[in-house]
């Protein structure tokens, strides 16, 4: 189920894109939800921006990596240089590199359980990928996380990620308006041993953080939160979660480049669905680009993350 402001929709019956092709394309799971055709068939892979790579020149000309040319016979160069763009190369091979590399060997039994029940379900794209897990588990260690808010929990895969991430003590407020989602994580959570940390919230997120800051003190009381919801309503959590999440605490929002959509031309051809997500996606990014109550970054990880640390 999705949601678009206040209204709820659902999702084309239809089978879904397989999780790992979702991951390889890059695409959003709204994306790749709505990215189905009404013939059922499935639809072309989004277009995508010009991509450069290590070796490119800046401005430049059609990108060849260093192996490339190394094999072909050209020019090799350094990979770093005055004349390079220091970006990544969208590249299949380079992604099940890093997954089989860093990723799936370091990936706790439990998570690694729920993600293969998660990805039998028709909506198992939702899931965040196991790269972005490992990073929202690192990043809420090194800040020493305790109390968190989690907007959209869907089966829980990140609910799990921070629950392992946190003290004994610490507590996840994880709101979703399904139940029905979470139950099909639950148990791997019960099993992991960490439920205890979860107070799951039904509703939707927005009358739910409200209730959460009518007693003051909430306020600046979560060291971390993260939203992955309807897209639409990012800019009000942000005001909402501003004052939850304490100075120095941060704010994390994915899918902030949606497939890639928010840099393709506005005549690009995309479903109706990702054009309005696309350009409630644009403005959220330039209302976090403008907003100097965080010191904010965003990663190219996944389908993109923005970290917002609140500064004041
Ligand atoms: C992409 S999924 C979340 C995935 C999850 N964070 C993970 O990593 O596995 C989005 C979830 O947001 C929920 N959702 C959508 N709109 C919502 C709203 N207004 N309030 C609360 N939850 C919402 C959906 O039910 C869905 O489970």
């Amino acid at each position: 189920m999705y949601t678009a402001g206040a209204t709820v929709c659902l999702a084309p019956p239809v089978s879904s894109l397989r999780a790992d092709a979702r991951r390889r394309l890059k695409i959003g799971p709204r994306a790749a939800a709505s990215a189905r055709r009404s013939d059922g068939r499935r639809p072309e892979p989004p277009a995508r921006g010009p991509v450069q790579v290590h070796g490119a020149p800046k401005g430049g000309s059609p990108a060849r990596s260093t192996a490339a040319m190394a094999a072909g016979g050209g020019e090799v160069k350094y990979i770093h240089s005055k004349e390079s763009t220091k970006t990544l190369l969208k590249s299949e091979a380079l992604y099940e590199y890093m997954l089989n590399t860093m990723v799936y060997p370091r990936e706790n039994e439990h998570l690694r359980e729920l993600r293969l029940i998660t990805e039998q379900h028709t909506y198992g794209f939702m899931l965040s990928p196991p790269d972005e897990e490992q990073l929202l588990s690192l990043l809420l260690k090194v800040m020493g996380a305790r109390n968190t808010i989690e907007v959209g929990v869907f089966t829980g895969g990140s609910v799990l990620a921070t629950a392992l991430a946190i003290p004994d003590d610490g507590r996840i407020v994880a709101i979703d308006v399904s139940r029905e989602y979470f139950d099909l994580g639950r148990p791997v959570i019960e099993k992991a041993g960490v439920a205890h940390k979860v107070d799951f919230r039904e509703g939707p997120a927005l009358p739910i953080l409200a209730d959460l800051l009518a007693d003051a003190g909430n306020e600046g009381a979560f060291d971390f939160a993260f939203v992955d919801a309807d897209k639409d309503n990012y800019g009000n959590y942000h005001e909402q979660l501003l004052r939850l999440v304490r100075v120095g605490g941060v704010l994390a929002y994915d899918n902030t480049l949606w497939g890639g959509s928010v840099a393709l031309p506005d005549d690009a051809p995309l479903t109706e669905v990702d054009r309005g997500i696309r350009e409630a996606i644009r403005a959220f990014n330039a209302r976090v680009a403008a907003d100097a109550r965080v010191e904010a970054v965003q990663l190219p990880v996944a389908d993109g993350i923005t970290l917002c640390r609140r500064v004041v």
